[in-house]
């Protein structure tokens, strides 16, 4: 069997591997044993079909071998695909999981005195500035982002600016770190992500794939 008839599965590390891997299951897909060996250093895996594989990769770096092609099918959260806006990415199936929302938050103190409607100019430290600027651009306001990888939150208490754009789930972590949210930018879930070409070539065998896909959501969800 030649590469080319390979079909690889892109899957996100981290927290979310652990919501999406009971779907993955449920489609059908069985990665090999070293998969959840956590000391293996090995990023591509076997499954109990021979033409499919999966890799395990950072949230963005999903978006990027699935634009690519270098992946067929992923796992990507809504802020990923957002903030990626690839017209070689398609995402025809919301997976249900994942849930949380992308937030615009400030300190505590500042709620009081602060009108965001009569803002020009703010400058965000965030870890999706493409997100951000489209954002503020939409009524006007010109983002100055200030681009983080994680750990947003340290941002105003170290005086690097005063807003952040970042996840929030329970809150706690802005809870934690004296900050408040004052604006909602999206409600975030995982996506299957699909490769634009990938589908158009391989039609059967891909949607053949979605449909087991929804068929595990959905019997998630019920
Ligand atoms: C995410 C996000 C927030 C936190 C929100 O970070 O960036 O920091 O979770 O969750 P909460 O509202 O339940 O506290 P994550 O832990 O995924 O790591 P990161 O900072 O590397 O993005």
């Amino acid at each position: 069997m030649n590469d080319k008839e390979i079909l690889v599965l892109a899957l996100p590390k981290g927290r979310i591997l652990k919501e999406v891997m009971p779907l993955v299951r449920a489609a059908g897909i069985e990665p090999e044993a070293a998969f959840d060996d956590k000391d293996a250093r090995q990023l591509r895996f076997a499954t109990n079909h021979p033409h499919i594989e999966i890799i395990r990769v950072r949230s963005f770096d999903v978006a990027t071998f699935v634009a690519f092609g270098a992946a067929h099918l992923g796992v990507a959260g809504g802020d990923v695909l957002m903030e990626f806006d690839s017209s070689e990415i398609y995402a025809p199936l919301d997976l249900n999981i994942g849930h949380c929302r992308m937030s615009i938050a400030e300190p505590e103190a500042l709620r009081g005195e602060d009108d965001p409607r009569t803002w020009s100019h703010v400058r965000v430290a965030t870890k999706y500035p493409e997100i951000t600027k489209r954002h503020f651009a939409k009524r006007g306001v010109q983002a100055e982002c200030i681009k983080l990888n994680g750990a947003m939150e340290l941002a105003p208490t170290l005086g690097l600016c005063q807003r952040i754009v970042d996840l929030v789930s329970s809150g706690a972590t802005l809870r934690a770190n004296g900050l408040v949210e004052i604006e909602k930018i999206a409600e975030i879930t995982s996506k299957l992500a699909v490769n634009r070409t990938a589908w158009k070539t391989r039609p059967g065998e891909i949607g053949g794939w979605i449909d087991r896909f929804r068929e595990a959501v959905n019997a998630h969800a019920s």
